[in-house]
């Protein structure tokens, strides 16, 4: 049992870096790029975990991690089952948002944007450079359904290593990208006292100018 006093207690003091107005450059993923890299040299286990949100229908917020294969101009890319709860979600309303929790460098990065599908071939690309069994994963996994028991998707999941053990897989219909092109991100660096850099750069469209600005902490 943890005690109420052992969480209040918990707290660190964030002092790695500060955040100027003068170091942020016009485009907000020039900034995510270089805080990307940073994080990818540092041991956390997953660097490119981001928490994604959606909305249901009845406005109901889900949130769950996956991984980001890509990002540039365009936006920011993570592959999936395309009848999973989330791309329902996306389907129904492709307003979402992404937070990048990087505690190592006492960072947190949040985008909100709009998710788009990414073309058929370049899911068919990353599709390819996945290992054997994540492809077979994505055939057997009706992602979000419910099931009856773990032994059932394991059959499955032999009976296409055994089927598939000398052929190449194509990327199922059901499994893809979507790349959300931001809208707004903001930048957080944690500082001594609570006195944190916070900046978030906006634009109105998906394309146009951003401007940006300072958020007290
Ligand atoms: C570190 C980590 C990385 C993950 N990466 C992915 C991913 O890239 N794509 C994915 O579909 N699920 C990923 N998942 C699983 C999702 O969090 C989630 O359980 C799954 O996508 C089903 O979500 P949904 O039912 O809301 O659609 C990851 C989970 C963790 C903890």
């Amino acid at each position: 049992m943890i005690h109420k006093q052992d969480l209040a207690a918990e707290r660190r003091e964030y002092k790695q870096d500060e955040l100027h107005r003068s170091d942020l450059p016009k485009e907000p993923l020039e900034l995510f790029g270089v805080w990307l890299e940073q994080m990818l040299q540092t041991d956390a286990l997953d660097p490119s975990a981001m928490i994604l949100a959606t909305v249901d229908k009845q406005l109901q917020p889900f949130q769950r991690t996956v991984l980001l294969k890509q990002v540039d101009q365009q936006g920011f890319v993570f592959f999936t089952n395309l009848k999973s709860r989330k791309a329902v979600h996306i389907e129904e309303n492709a307003q979402v948002s992404l937070l990048f929790p990087w505690m190592e460098l006492d960072r947190q990065v949040v985008v909100t944007g709009t998710a788009e599908l990414v073309s058929r071939q370049d899911t068919q690309m990353y599709f390819n450079a996945r290992p054997k069994e994540s492809q077979i994963a994505s055939w057997v996994s009706e992602q979000s359904k419910v099931i009856e028991s773990r032994e059932e998707l394991e059959r499955e999941f032999l009976e296409y290593q055994a089927e598939f053990a000398n052929k190449t897989l194509e990327a199922p219909s059901f499994w893809g990208g979507y790349r959300i092109q931001p809208t707004s991100i903001e930048f957080w660096q944690g500082r001594p006292f609570r006195l944190h850099d916070r900046f978030l750069f906006k634009r109105e469209q998906t394309k146009g100018d951003w401007s940006v600005e300072r958020l007290a902490p």
